[in-house]
């Protein structure tokens, strides 16, 4: 039985309900926290977490919940004895540690939660034997590997009444949150197009991660647990440490990087679903075996009246600017990607008149200016683009964890919940089965799936 059942349910957390910011006389004057961390949990009153998959994002996830004061960490589980020896170090000895035996971890009953950080094949079946054992779920993005696991884990979690937040997590930042206050208010009119851009230039950019040199596959790896029920191969190291390279584990571009972009702009626009998604990418630079594309843009429809033009290179990012444009019809927002600035621009909406009248006479030309409000629309100028800096009092990831921490206790819904994590993970498969169809694909509501 676990124990925060028991406990008296404190609410520390101002989760979602601090103040953003400030507008004054049309001016955005001050960003607060959006999420003020709470105050650390005495050890008895904090949520008891397993990971299963303790990578490069786990150790990321791992010192994250240390630094919400809300976690006790009790176990980590993973294929690669290394991995759990980093685990050991990071806690002095302390934790236990788990080689290759998940159900295990989830048989504990003093496990409440666990955190699911594994390559995205193993997402859908972790997350459902997690529900099934009675586990709250932190997973990572995707959600999904493919579309169809999404309805059958929305169910689970909906059976099991457990907590489910997916790592999207810049939906937790100040950032994220001014944008969607700012787009609420009207500040930018109606946005009507978002531009979103994710590209990078390195080998390891592009997921080509070390390989540890001690790797043996049935001395310190098990090779068959990591494969699972995906389609079976012989061991290769390559598989197992870039995996976001083979469709067999990964969806590319689409799950590792635009589930981001896509959280995010449905989360600032109050969006749920596009419509029609159109892709078209290639392996133009990066032959190294890989079988995803190194180059991916796509275009979505959205039913509230915005389309998105989201693009991603592997292959250049000196000059084009990563993050969201929010292109609206009275202003702008530029969001870099992770930051927690962002841009506001202001549209001036000068009328070009003297462009298209200088081949009247001269003296129609006055008579037209000196009509209505010409001279005043063609003069028109915008302010300067002004920077608002949104205050945050820790990193995305923390406060996302820290979200989830707070909902496990309260039995609350959090912001990233299955069904909001699987409709992102389903637009960016979308993408996807786009670029291999060769075709634009549509969303099907009834049946929730993608028509090519
Ligand atoms: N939110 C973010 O910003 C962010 C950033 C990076 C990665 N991620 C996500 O985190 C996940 C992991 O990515 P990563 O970069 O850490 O990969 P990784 O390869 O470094 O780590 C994955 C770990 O899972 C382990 N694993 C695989 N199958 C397992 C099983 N059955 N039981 C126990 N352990 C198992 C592997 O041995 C490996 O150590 C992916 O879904 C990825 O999309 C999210």
């Amino acid at each position: 039985m676990s124990g925060y059942n028991r406990r008296e349910f404190i609410r520390r957390g101002a989760a979602g309900a601090a103040g953003l910011g400030l507008f004054l006389n049309g001016e955005f004057i001050a960003a607060e926290p959006a999420a003020p961390l709470p105050k650390p949990a005495a050890p008895s009153d904090r949520v008891n977490v397993g990971f299963i998959g303790f990578g490069i994002r786990a150790n990321i996830l791992f010192e994250s919940c240390k630094k919400t004061g809300q976690a006790n960490l009790l176990e980590v589980c993973d294929c690669y004895k290394g991995h759990l020896e980093r685990a050991k170090e990071r806690t002095d000895g302390k934790i236990d540690v788990n080689y290759a035996q998940y159900k295990k971890l989830l048989d504990r009953k003093d496990i409440d939660a666990v955190v699911i950080a594994t390559p995205d094949h193993w997402h859908a079946p972790l997350f459902l034997d997690a529900m099934a054992a009675g586990k709250d779920v932190y997973i990572e993005k995707p959600m999904t590997h493919r579309i169809a696991d999404g309805q059958k884990m929305i169910d689970a979690a909906r059976n099991a009444k457990r907590i489910v937040q997916v790592g999207s997590q810049g939906i937790s930042s100040s950032q994220n949150r001014i944008a969607k206050e700012m787009v609420a208010a009207g500040k930018l009119g109606k946005v009507t197009k978002v531009m979103a851009a994710y590209n990078r230039n390195s080998s390891t950019g592009a997921w080509n991660y070390p390989i540890p040199p001690d790797l043996q596959n049935g001395v310190n790896f098990n090779w068959e647990e990591w494969q699972g029920s995906a389609p079976q191969h012989p061991f290769d190291p390559q598989r197992v440490f870039r995996y976001r390279k083979y469709w067999d584990y990964s969806g590319g571009i689409t799950t590792d990087l635009f589930v981001h972009l896509i959280t995010s702009i449905h989360y600032i626009l109050g969006a749920t679903m596009p419509t029609s998604v159109v892709a078209t990418g290639g392996i133009l630079f990066r032959h190294d075996g890989r079988q995803v594309p190194d180059t991916l843009d796509a275009l979505f429809e959205y039913p509230e009246g915005f389309h998105v033009n989201m693009a991603s290179t592997f292959n250049a990012e000196s000059v084009a600017v990563n993050g969201i444009h929010l292109l609206g019809t009275d202003g702008s927002l530029v969001l870099p990607l992770g930051g927690s600035s962002m841009t506001y621009l202001v549209d001036s909406h000068r009328e070009g008149y003297q462009y298209s009248i200088d081949s009247w006479p001269v003296a129609l030309q006055k008579e037209f200016m000196d009509m209505g409000n010409h001279r005043e629309e063609a003069a028109r100028t915008a302010p300067p683009p002004r920077d608002i800096q949104a205050k945050d009092s820790a990193g995305a990831t923390t406060l996302h964890l820290a979200e989830f921490f707070d909902c496990v206790r309260s039995r609350k819904q959090c912001s990233e919940n299955a069904e909001v994590g699987s409709r992102a993970a389903a637009a960016g498969h979308m993408v996807n089965l786009s670029y291999i169809a060769g075709k634009k694909v549509t969303w099907d509501i009834a049946s929730g799936s993608a028509l090519a």
